[in-house]
């Protein structure tokens, strides 16, 4: 099943809306759930008074000292947020040792659950072999095989890469490649990007500047270049057919077209049909420009094939990725290139060098390249693409079962995502903190975008998990309408 309506509604990246205050506290808890209620119920918690007073000494260390991501420090002091303490699997673990499924995959980035041993095992061995040692001048096994790796698991053609640190910083360097290549190879015109409504690509400047989901970003207006962006349209057709205009009527200026392929995550997990890459893969080779693939949420699986390009068969000119791209367990990006882009940073005709100016502290750290390649080798030989297909058919059935139910619109599914809409409230709707609560109290940690919900879970999550998160999503779903 796949969903093709674009809006232009603003969804909240990653929780319930800053302005629904009444939602701040849990609503009565109803313990109704798959699960033994007192294994999750802060009702029934039955704690000791030292674990209690443990938990509560670290969340007010926690509002005093930290200051945690699209949060506001009246919501700080008064929310209540989960200790987790241990996780395994799919399953995070409080301080007092209550579980709860995740949902999200932890921000969409454990894809293969979490400290899945063979992770672990890499993570310290490497560890035990080199920690640190700076990119200048120098390589190391782990960053020069991972990125012989990944080159062959990338959509053909894509054959540099340059590490970075996150999601953010891979579109970054994607952007900054872009627009260096262009600068100094004879078309300094071509400096603008095109960008999707309800995109998001991460919250640096340049990432920022691309972001179609204004709410996030409106303050640093001044701060951030111009995009060519197509109007809001209620089709993709639309979509496409205007950025189709707008870059042939910006061709001499484009440094490329950047794009979440497949599934636009933040955006409010709006899925796209095939056809759309694909047509605009065929309008950038028309005007002689970059094809960006952001892959950060949608790669490695996440869609039901290694990329989400791969659903449209389109090779792009530069990708990026990160989240599952170490399977959440450190924090490493990568941006890959094609041959052409990186032939363009060769010796200049005078002699004089063009060597890419970009590069962090952590280009390529040990830790990460090391994780990142048994994440390879796990999906080589545990058949996590195989598992997916199983647990996509499942999702996409249960959503399926959710279309027409009262008060859901837009049920959705896509690989290892399913979503629904539970009202039109976007950023700002209640019953997206109404659900976040429901799905809570159930033992179920699923953050939803303003009034979209949706579950990410892991890839290689259980089928007897799966099934129970797809119970629970119904019927968190079910209570949140109820109001
Ligand atoms: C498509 C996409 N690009 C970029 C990012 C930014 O990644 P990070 O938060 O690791 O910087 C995200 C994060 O959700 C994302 O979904």
């Amino acid at each position: 099943m796949a969903w093709n309506e674009v809006t232009d509604e603003p969804a909240l990246r990653h929780g319930p809306a800053e302005g629904a205050r009444a939602a701040r506290r849990a609503p009565p808890l109803r313990c109704q759930s798959l699960l033994s209620p007192a294994s999750f119920c802060p009702h029934a918690r039955g704690m000791t008074s030292d674990k209690e007073a443990r938990r509560d000494a670290l969340i007010a260390l926690s509002r005093r000292h930290v200051w945690p991501p699209y949060t506001s420090p009246e919501r700080h002091e008064e929310q209540e947020p989960l200790v987790i303490s241990s996780a395994e699997g799919p399953w995070l673990v409080d301080e007092n040792g209550r579980r709860y499924l995740d949902g999200i995959s932890s921000w969409w980035a454990c894809t293969l659950g979490h400290r899945h041993p063979r992770l672990v095992r890499a993570l310290t061995d490497q560890l035990a072999r080199l920690d640190h040692v700076g990119a200048g001048g120098i390589t190391h096994p782990a960053v020069a095989q991972l990125a012989g790796e990944l080159v062959k698991v990338a959509p053909a053609g894509l054959t540099r890469v340059h590490f970075s640190d996150d999601g953010s910083t891979a579109v970054e360097v994607a952007i900054k490649i872009a627009f260096q290549y262009w600068q100094q190879t004879q078309r300094p015109t071509r400096r603008r990007f095109i960008a999707l409504s309800a995109a998001y690509h991460g919250d640096t400047l340049g990432a920022a500047s691309l972001a179609g989901v204004t709410e996030f970003f409106s303050i640093f207006g001044p701060l951030l270049f111009e995009v060519v962006r197509p109007a809001a349209a209620t089709s993709w057709d639309e979509v496409v057919e205007e950025i189709e205009r707008l870059a042939r009527l910006h061709a001499d200026e484009l440094a490329g077209i950047v794009v979440e392929p497949a599934i636009q995550g933040a955006g409010g997990m709006r899925m796209q049909p095939p056809e759309v890459l694909r047509r605009l893969r065929a309008v950038a080779d028309e005007v002689d420009t970059f094809l960006i693939a952001d892959e950060v949420f949608t790669g490695y699986g996440r869609t039901g094939t290694m990329w989400g390009c791969d659903q449209s068969q389109v090779t792009p000119d530069l990708l990026c990725t990160a989240k599952g791209f170490t399977a959440g367990v450190t924090p490493m990006a990568a941006t890959l290139a094609t041959d052409r882009i990186y032939d363009g940073f060769r010796a200049a005709p005078d002699g004089s060098t063009r060597a890419l100016m970009h590069g962090h502290t952590f280009c390529g750290h040990p830790l990460g390249a090391a994780v990142a390649r048994e994440v390879l080798a796990i999906y080589r030989e545990e058949s996590i693409l195989d598992g997916i297909r199983v647990r996509a058919e499942l999702i996409a059935a249960h959503l399926a079962g959710l279309q027409g139910r009262p008060g859901v619109r837009r049920a959705r599914a896509l690989g290892m995502v399913g979503a629904v809409d539970l009202g039109e409230g976007g950023y700002g709707g209640a019953a997206g903190p109404r659900f976040y609560q429901a799905a809570l109290a159930r033992g179920l940690y699923l953050r939803p975008l303003g009034d979209s919900a949706y579950l990410c879970p892991p890839f290689n999550i259980g089928l007897a998990e799966l099934r129970l998160l797809l119970e629970g999503f119904s019927e968190a779903i079910d209570e949140a309408l109820a109001g």
